[in-house]
This record gives structure tokens, C-alpha cells and sequence, in this order.
């Protein structure tokens, strides 16, 4: 598995490539079976498949957050080679931003929205840092996770919207056996709040209306960002302490949940 880290040598490294089919998966690291999950299915469909980990500033409005967002650098990499990836990308800040973060990708609508309306410029900093990797990394298909489902739909429109060359396969959101949904995040979570967290994932597949849903959470001591429907999808936020989690669920009738 090569691991490369700086941008000279990942052109270097694409030129050798030739007309082979490229899979990639964009990562923050502290990789759980959820981004393995991604990363087997590009293993299986494709010659080749790169995995950048890059912890990206520019998506987090909070500097806790990030100060605190994992780091298991050497665990990834034994399981980025067992899982059989080809290249590992890990780009430092100057050079995924060469220009200070001068230009940025903004959309205008769903955006501000949901997460967007809690995380101020977060899906600036998402999109942004997603069309420089393709940018470098060129793939022929890319892979994103359900788990977040706005970014998933985002990063889809943008890549409509810019004619880019690549196609986004979405995969399904990997659970642990208790429900929660699988999150670098989740290794926050002290052994009490990891106890509660699966209800998160038990109250919006409780088939209750969302104003049950609202007051069931607060009982058990969610701090609610937002619990809403897009297309058909009902999306959460939630703290939990100091840890915001994320999940959605699809919903076949909107009924069920108005
Ligand atoms: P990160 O949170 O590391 O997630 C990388 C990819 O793994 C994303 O596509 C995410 O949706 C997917 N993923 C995370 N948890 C999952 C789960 N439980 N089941 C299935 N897939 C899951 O998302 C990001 O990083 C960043 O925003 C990034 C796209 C890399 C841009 O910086």
C-alpha cells in the first residue's frame, strides 16, 4: 500500500495509474466498519482504490470539535491494508489549501439547512475540500456514506451542477449491534452517554409522530439540533454532552411520522 503525503507525489503516482479504474473514498480517519464498509465495496469494483484521511478545518464551526475529533493514524493504516487499499492520501492543510481557503464552493439552498443551519459554513468547508480531492485525486466513482445523508445529497448536486467526472455511490449506514449509528465521534461519548446514544436511532424508528419523537429524546437527554423529513429521509441532530450525533432513517410514508 503506498501512503502518500504531499501533492507533487500523488501526480507523480496518478500519472503511473494509466487507463486503470480509480474507486476512492474521502475520510476523516478513526476508521470504523462504516468507512470500511465503503472502502470494500471499491476494493470489489475497482482496479485500484485511494483513500484520503485529512482532518479538514474548514468544515468545523467549532474549534472543540475539532481539537478533539480522533486520531488513530496507525490503526487506520493497518486496516486500510488489510482492507486491501491500494493508496492512502493524507495531505496536510498547505497543501490541500495553498490559496489560505481564498475560494470556496457555496450552495445556496440546502446548504443553510438542517446541519447547515446549526454548523455555520460547514458545507462550504465539505464541498469545497471534496472537489479539491477530485480535483487531485481523479477518481472514476466515489464513495459516501447514508449516515450523512445531507452531505451525500450535496455532495451529488455539486457534482451535477460542475459537469464533474465522477460518479457517487451512496452506501448504507453500518450500525452497532445496539442501533447507533457508527461514528469517529461515538469514541467521545463516555460510558453512560454510550449507553443512551442508541435510543437516538430507537426514537426515530419508533414510528411515534416527531412531536413524540422531540419530547421521548429530551427525556432521555438529548439536546436537540433539529429532527426533520428531506425528500425521504427523517434526519437528526442531537448532543449528547458534548457529542453531536447525526442519523436518518427513510421513511416510506410521510404519515407515519407527521
Ligand atoms: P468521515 O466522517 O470520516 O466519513 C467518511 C465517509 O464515511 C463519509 O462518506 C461518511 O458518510 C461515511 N460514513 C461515516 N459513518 C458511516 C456509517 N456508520 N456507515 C456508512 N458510512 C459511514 O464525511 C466525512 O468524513 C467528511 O465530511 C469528508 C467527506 C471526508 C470531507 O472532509
Amino acid at each position: 500500500m503506498k501512503i502518500i503525503r504531499n501533492i507533487a507525489e500523488f501526480n507523480q503516482y496518478r500519472n503511473t495509474i494509466g487507463k486503470q479504474q480509480v474507486g476512492f473514498i474521502p475520510t476523516m480517519g478513526a476508521l470504523h466498519a462504516g468507512h470500511l464498509s465503503l472502502i470494500e465495496k471499491s476494493v470489489d469494483d475497482y482496479q485500484l482504490t485511494i483513500v484520503s484521511i485529512f482532518v479538514n478545518p474548514t468544515q468545523f464551526d467549532n474549534k472543540n470539535d475539532l481539537d478533539n475529533y480522533p486520531n488513530h493514524l496507525d490503526d487506520d493504516l493497518d486496516k486500510l491494508k488489510s482492507a486491501g487499499v491500494d493508496c492512502v492520501f493524507l495531505p496536510s492543510f498547505e497543501h490541500i489549501y495553498p490559496d489560505e481557503y481564498s475560494f470556496s464552493i457555496t450552495e445556496k439552498n440546502l446548504s443553510g439547512k438542517y446541519c447547515g443551519a446549526h454548523r455555520d459554513g460547514h458545507f462550504d468547508g465539505v464541498l469545497t475540500v471534496v472537489m479539491k480531492l477530485f480535483n487531485i485525486v481523479k477518481p472514476h466513482k466515489a464513495y459516501f456514506g447514508e449516515k450523512d445523508y445531507q452531505q451525500l445529497t450535496l455532495i451529488k448536486q455539486m457534482v451535477e451542477a460542475f459537469f464533474m467526472p465522477v460518479a457517487i455511490n451512496a452506501g448504507v449506514t453500518i450500525r452497532e449491534s445496539d442501533g447507533l449509528a457508527m461514528s469517529s465521534r461515538n469514541l467521545n461519548l463516555t460510558a453512560i452517554e454510550r449507553k443512551t446514544a442508541p435510543k437516538l436511532y430507537q426514537i426515530i424508528s419508533s414510528g411515534l409522530t416527531i412531536e413524540q419523537m422531540k419530547s421521548q429524546l429530551a427525556n432521555h437527554g438529548f439536546k436537540l439540533d433539529y429532527l426533520e423529513i428531506l425528500d425521504n429521509h427523517l434526519l437528526v441532530a442531537a448532543y449528547l454532552g458534548s457529542v453531536r450525533l447525526i442519523d436518518n432513517i427513510k421513511i416510506n410514508k410521510l404519515e407515519q411520522v407527521a
